[in-house]
């Protein structure tokens, strides 16, 4: 396998541009190739058979363009398991860390919160990894169902965005939750109000930097990793390119970066 290949991330829309932050920060040399199905973002409140089809269409996409490893960057997609998401194809696939070692650090009641998506939620897998590490810890989950369209079309300052986030952090306040995992990518978009609405005594934990960890020391493992050159990121969505570079722009730099609309 040759390191100049792209490092393929995937996401239902733009929410994995805040992981692909945390990656390109870790991994400065690699070019990355991002794909966001902005048309036919959320997922979240999708049935398995639907995600898992269309995950398969878009790492036929990358399988095409030869990337080197996929990386996950969605709560949603990665709770399918890592060898559905690979479907047929042979690179690694690295999904979303579900921060429990931050989590664990960070918590002194045990009680903790986790935002995300319906289908996350519902498959219960962060609260079976956290109690594996630490049977005696609580893990409260809350679908955050509103977020991600409010996200998808930047509305950051809308009244609406913020009787979102009260009401989803009401629940986990009620429980006392001392700490709360963002178990969705597009939920970094909203940290700021998410950390107002909780206050000073929460500890939010965005599992970003511990993906990017992963991803790097998989293609250490493989003598992959790209250490010198100028890295990339190029930049596709299936949907709005116009509303994309906006949202984009909240998470990266966008001189920096190559947008393309792509059809799956
Ligand atoms: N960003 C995604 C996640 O991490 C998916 C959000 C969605 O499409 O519902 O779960």
């Amino acid at each position: 396998m040759d390191k100049n290949r792209p490092i393929g991330v995937i996401d239902s829309g733009v929410g994995g541009l805040s992981v692909l932050r945390a990656l390109q920060k870790a991994m400065p040399h690699e070019k990355f190739l991002y794909l966001g199905d902005t048309a036919r973002a959320p997922y979240g409140t999708r049935s398995r058979e639907t995600i898992t089809a269309f995950v398969a269409e878009m790492t036929d996409w990358l399988e095409q363009k030869g990337i080197k490893q996929l990386v996950a960057a969605c709560n949603t997609i990665t709770v399918l398991g890592t060898s559905v998401i690979r479907g047929s194809h042979t690179f690694p696939v690295i999904g979303m860390s579900r921060g429990v070692e931050e989590v664990l650090q960070a918590t002194k009641n045990k009680k903790i919160g986790l935002m995300a998506t319906d289908f996350t939620v519902s498959t219960g897998a962060h609260r079976k990894e956290i109690q594996n590490a630490d049977p005696s810890a609580e893990v409260f989950g809350v679908s955050c169902t509103k977020f991600v369209p409010l996200i998808e079309t930047a509305q950051f300052g809308s009244p609406a965005l913020w009787e979102a986030v009260r009401e989803y952090a009401e629940v986990l306040k009620e429980k006392k939750a001392d700490t709360v995992i963002l178990g969705c990518t597009h939920y970094p978009f909203v940290r700021e109000q998410i950390e107002e609405a909780f206050g000073s005594g929460v500890t939010i934990i965005d599992p970003a930097e511990a993906t990017a960890k992963l991803a790097k020391e998989e293609l250490e493992r493989q003598g992959l990793l790209q250490t010198e050159g100028s890295g990339r990121c190029d930049i596709c969505f299936t949907g709005d390119m116009e509303l994309g570079k906006r949202l984009a722009a909240r998470m990266l730099d966008p001189a920096a970066c190559e947008f393309k609309q792509v059809k799956l």
